[in-house]
């Protein structure tokens, strides 16, 4: 199939559009405003909430468009990258064709089309991956892809800014639940309990390696249960998820065939005034020295890829142990997406320490890239 530019499937007005909504700025939202404004959902709110919504997703959706257009060695003209920039378009359309919400009814069917634009977004992160792939495979195999920079940015962008898209309709979208549990606000669990959060991770982490390996080493978790702030347990589920996931791929890998009983691996919950710091530990053989710059690009795995062309890129039924190269760049995104960071430090030869970071305070900006 020819590659096609966006002015020949869209109309020229449209992508006029999409230019100059992408120039207006952004306005970010932090966890604490979240956490203050939804805890009223009163019409008045959800109507102010959809209202800013109605302008700030155009905003943030035309900059990932215009962006998709112009990406460096041609990855724009890949029949993946032209599905989801075409997303984007239509999603961009749905929201710029939506008149001026002014009462509560235009409040419900705009959080009704928000909703699905979320859907329809949902396939974003493995098709870019396998657009990436497209690119990789037509590529100079002289040309280390680790070293294609300005992709990983491009990258880091666009994943961190559909974190903010998805956090921002997935926040006002659940406002509108009639009965909430008690202490959630939207996706923000006021009285999370991270050793909780991490518990469950690791069970689901642990049932994969199960499925994929036979067995898997024991999770050992230390810190107060009762010890709770406010964050959005899903995000912390995800990163704690993947860095298990790591973790016990390392030493089931280097215990698998040894008579020594596999070590567990070892968290520790600490809370500190500025930071919750959560350490995985594992004596899985470490990583590299060399190899270190590499885990956070996009891409690098030492796991055979499972995604291929033909795949349906059903990635949300198909969780496997490792392979897309995904999974530290984008935990450390989510990381940062609400001011904090993911480290790894590793002892070639003993094993690795990953060191997530989360704001206790919640009140710094989303990163608007
Ligand atoms: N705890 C660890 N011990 C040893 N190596 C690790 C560890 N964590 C990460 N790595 C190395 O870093 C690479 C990248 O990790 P990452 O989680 O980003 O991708 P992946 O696990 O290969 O695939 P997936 O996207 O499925 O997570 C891994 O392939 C592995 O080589
Ligand atoms: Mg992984």
């Amino acid at each position: 199939m020819a590659a096609k530019k966006a002015c020949e499937t869209f109309s020229k007005s449209l992508i006029e559009e999409v230019h100059r909504w992408g120039c207006l700025k952004q306005t970010g939202v932090s966890l604490r405003y979240m956490m203050e404004f939804g805890s009223k959902p009163v019409d008045k709110n959800l109507l102010i909430s959809a209202q800013f919504l109605h302008k700030e997703l155009a905003i943030r959706i035309a900059r990932r468009a215009i962006e998709l257009e112009n990406l460096p060695y041609g990855l724009s003209q890949k029949p993946a990258v032209l599905k989801v920039r075409d997303w984007y378009l239509d999603s961009f359309r749905d929201l710029r064709a939506f008149p001026d919400i002014k009462s509560m009814n235009d409040e419900r069917v705009f959080t009704e089309m928000i909703k699905a634009i979320k859907v329809r977004h949902n396939n974003v992160v493995p098709t870019m991956a396998l657009g990436v792939q497209q690119l990789k495979k037509g590529m100079d195999p002289k040309i280390v892809y680790e070293d294609l920079v300005e992709i990983h940015q491009f990258l880091d962008r666009f994943y961190m800014s559909r974190i903010g898209i998805r956090m921002l309709i997935g926040q006002h979208v659940e406002l509108h639940n009639p009965n909430p549990p008690p202490f959630v606000v939207g996706y923000i669990h006021t009285k999370m309990s991270p050793v909780e959060v991490a518990w469950n991770a690791s069970e689901d982490a642990r049932a994969i390696c199960c499925r994929e390996y036979g067995s898997a080493p024991d999770v050992q978790i230390y810190g107060d249960p009762k010890f709770t702030f406010p964050y959005v347990p899903a995000h912390l589920h995800l990163m704690v998820f993947e860095l298990v996931k790591n973790s016990l791929r390392a030493v089931q890998e280097r215990f698998m065939d040894s008579d020594k009983v596999a070590p567990p691996i070892r968290i520790i919950v600490a809370d500190g005034i500025e930071d919750v710091t959560i350490k995985v530990s594992d004596e899985g053989g470490g990583i590299p020295r060399s190899g270190l710059p590499k885990i956070f690009t996009y891409l690098y795995s030492t796991a055979r890829n499972p995604l291929d062309e033909h795949s349906d890129l059903g990635i949300g039924e198909n969780v496997t142990m490792a392979g897309y190269g995904y999974g530290l760049p984008i935990s450390r995104l989510y990381a940062r997406y609400f001011g904090g960071d993911l480290q790894m430090i590793s002892m070639e030869g003993y094993g690795t320490d990953a060191y997530l970071h989360l704001s206790r305070l919640g009140d710094s900006q989303e990163p608007l890239p």
